[in-house]
């Protein structure tokens, strides 16, 4: 007798054996472990820590009755509004409404592996989904590799090399400044370099700055200011607005490429039709900016600074006004991004204590911080949790 097609796993060969995005997993588990009373510490996804704007969630109350189908490439509105928004925080010049709205940033970056015919290149270490995508797709990824003595950085010299191994070719690269998993942002002058071999070499760039809104220091360098023909950038509300859950994420195309953006809104037609319509109308009044949101951004550096240099966690100092009091996702010392979530949070809740512990402005290290508001983290700390038994 031979085995039912259903007793036995039929599959894709490219879906065989994946297993579920690991923080995802360990984001359900710990979740019914919660529900179940038990204490958990989550180590798992990389939740942002801060609070959804009031005026944003007054804003999707009020469109909780909005029930349509909208347009596939989102809201016109929205659109526009996002144009104006890059234009206004990052200076990106783009003709109103190239932008493709979609279910997170994450699927947008799918749906381009999907649909562009070209190699894919990611540097390495990168965010844990891009390989994963390329793998479902039964894409081969081409990583190139990046060092510490570099901070991780792809470098100009590492691109060029490998492309002019092969020259001609179609190749897609997918960059991350601020970068998940490192924390570090390159400076306008090394974005300018590598866009010049991207140009040279005609590579499409998809530039991830799902982070770019959460550097304080000023404006986050984009490869898009060098390199706006063949760059598309991508963003979202999951992080600066701390809406991951809410599920929504763009793509700006420069109008070179409205050939891509549109053939990723024929197939998110085919798929996801539209983002929730209640989400979008909320989105449109945070992309709108205002006091409010304004003055939640300027708390927002008590408790991440992606800027932060990486050493700033090994005795360095900062004043108490900037203190992040360190990158939420900066693995470099030795600490997960997981676990650096953690710390941020913590630091978030207890801002004020911070404030009135030191003067605005004194300088103190992130160790100092920590001590003050009686959270023992220091290098090795998840050796000291381990150790009380407080993860496992
Ligand atoms: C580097 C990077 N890109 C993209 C995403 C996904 O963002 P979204 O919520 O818009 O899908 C994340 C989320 O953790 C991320 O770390």
């Amino acid at each position: 007798m031979t085995a039912s097609p259903l007793s036995s796993p039929h599959l894709n060969p490219n879906v065989l054996g994946l297993p579920p995005s690991a923080t995802l997993a360990i984001n359900e588990r710990s979740d019914a472990l919660i529900a179940d009373g038990r204490k958990v510490y989550k180590l798992g996804l990389g939740q942002s820590p801060f609070p959804v704007p009031q005026c944003v969630v007054a804003a999707l109350r009020e469109a909780a009755a909005e029930k349509d189908y909208l347009p596939v490439r989102g809201l016109r509105p929205l659109r526009e509004m996002v144009t104006e928004f890059l234009h206004r925080r990052h200076g990106l010049e783009r003709a109103r409404r190239q932008v493709l709205v979609g279910p997170g940033s994450k699927e947008l970056i799918f749906l381009t592996q999907l649909a562009y015919a070209g190699e894919l290149l990611v540097p390495s270490p990168s965010w844990v989904s891009y390989a994963p995508q390329a793998r479902i797709i039964g894409r081969r990824v081409t990583w190139l590799q990046t060092d510490f003595a570099h901070d991780w950085k792809l470098l100009p010299q590492t691109l060029d090399a490998h492309c002019r191994a092969n020259p001609g070719l179609p190749r897609l690269l997918i960059v991350n400044y601020p970068n998940n998993p490192t924390g570090v942002v390159c400076s306008d002058a090394e974005l300018a370099m590598l866009a010049e071999v991207a140009r040279r070499h005609q590579v499409l760039v998809i530039s991830d700055e799902i982070y770019s809104d959460l550097d304080h220091s000023g404006r986050a360098a984009s490869i898009a200011h060098h390199y706006p023909e063949g760059t598309v950038v991508s963003t979202g509300l999951s992080k600066w607005c701390g809406a991951g859950g809410w599920r929504l994420g763009l793509f700006s195309f420069p109008a070179e490429l409205e050939w891509l953006c549109s053939a990723l809104a024929s197939i998110a037609s085919e798929t996801y039709t539209s983002v929730s319509a209640p989400i979008q109308h909320a989105a449109l009044r945070a992309f709108a900016g205002g006091p409010e949101i304004e003055a939640m951004r300027k708390k927002q550096p008590y408790y991440a600074n992606v800027q932060l240099p990486a050493n700033t966690y090994k005795g360095q100092t900062a004043p108490v006004d900037t203190l992040a009091v360190m990158a939420v996702w900066a693995t470099h010392d030795g600490l997960s991004d997981q676990m650096a979530y953690e710390v941020t949070k913590a630091l978030f809740e207890n801002t004020e204590t911070l404030g009135q512990v030191h003067p605005k402005g004194k300088e103190i290290s992130l160790k100092t911080a920590l001590q003050s508001v009686s959270i023992p983290l220091h290098p090795g700390a998840e050796k000291y949790y381990r150790e009380k038994g407080l993860i496992k």
